[in-house]
């Protein structure tokens, strides 16, 4: 599903630029479950953001789906965004004015569908999250397992193929952890391609492959 050949990226401070990733070659294919580890600072976050085209590279190759990530147009790079990937992040991102249900069906808009359907998909995808009492709920009135569920439910909106989690659980307790876990199971167990940042061990271990990362360098 994608690769990535030689890629290196580099944050520029004032004069000096600042290495962060290094030589990272990683292939991932379709229906993996890979866990993504290494320390505080090591580059977890930059890699997830490039494999999400949140972020662009300076040197090597990345590759998803057969077509090369690179210089795309912001327009080009969102229509890839919408089409291929869900995105969940440690501290949820949900807009707190929105209901779960206008939260999980605000990236169904970009992809120009009726208010209708937009409302039909997003209530059955929260129903599959064990929502279906929530979706006039403000994110304040959820608990966090509760909040990171919707966020998930509005991942998969666009049906992504590719689905990139950083640390999804470290904001939560255990409990609501493991059940954000089993539900990257399903999804797993459905087809989905999932990337999961964690620093837990426990996490790791649920799923297919760790790729551990130190220094920028894949180990
Ligand atoms: N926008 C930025 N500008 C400069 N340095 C950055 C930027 N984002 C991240 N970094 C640096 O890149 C390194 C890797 O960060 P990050 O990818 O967030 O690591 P991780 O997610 O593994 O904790 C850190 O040293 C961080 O300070
Ligand atoms: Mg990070």
């Amino acid at each position: 599903m994608l690769r990535l050949i030689d890629l290196q990226k580099s944050y520029r401070l004032g004069q000096t630029s600042i290495a962060i990733l290094h030589q990272i070659n990683l292939s991932i294919e379709s229906n993996e479950f890979i866990a993504l580890m290494g320390p505080s600072g090591s580059g977890k976050s930059t890699l997830l953001n490039i494999l999400g085209i949140l972020d662009d590279y300076d040197q090597g190759e990345y590759w998803l789906d057969g077509t090369l990530m690179k210089s795309l147009t912001e327009t080009r790079a969102a229509q890839y965004r919408n089409r291929f990937i869900g995105f969940v992040f440690q501290s949820f991102n949900l807009l707190s004015h929105l209901t779960a249900l206008e939260n999980v069906a605000l990236p169904l808009r970009y992809l120009g569908q009726s208010l209708h359907e937009r409302t039909n998909c997003s209530k059955s995808l929260l129903t599959q999250m064990g929502l279906e009492g929530r979706f006039h709920h403000l994110p304040t009135e959820l608990s966090g397992g509760q909040r990171q569920r919707v966020a998930i439910a509005r991942a998969l909106a666009t049906r992504p193929r590719l689905i990139l989690a950083d640390e999804p659980t470290g904001n939560l307790d255990s409990s609501a952890s493991r059940e954000i876990l089993d539900v990257f199971s399903t999804l797993h167990r459905d087809g989905a391609t999932i990337v999961l940042v964690t620093h837990d061990e426990e996490v790791a271990r649920r799923t297919q492959r760790t790729v551990r990362i130190r220094d920028g360098r894949v180990v």
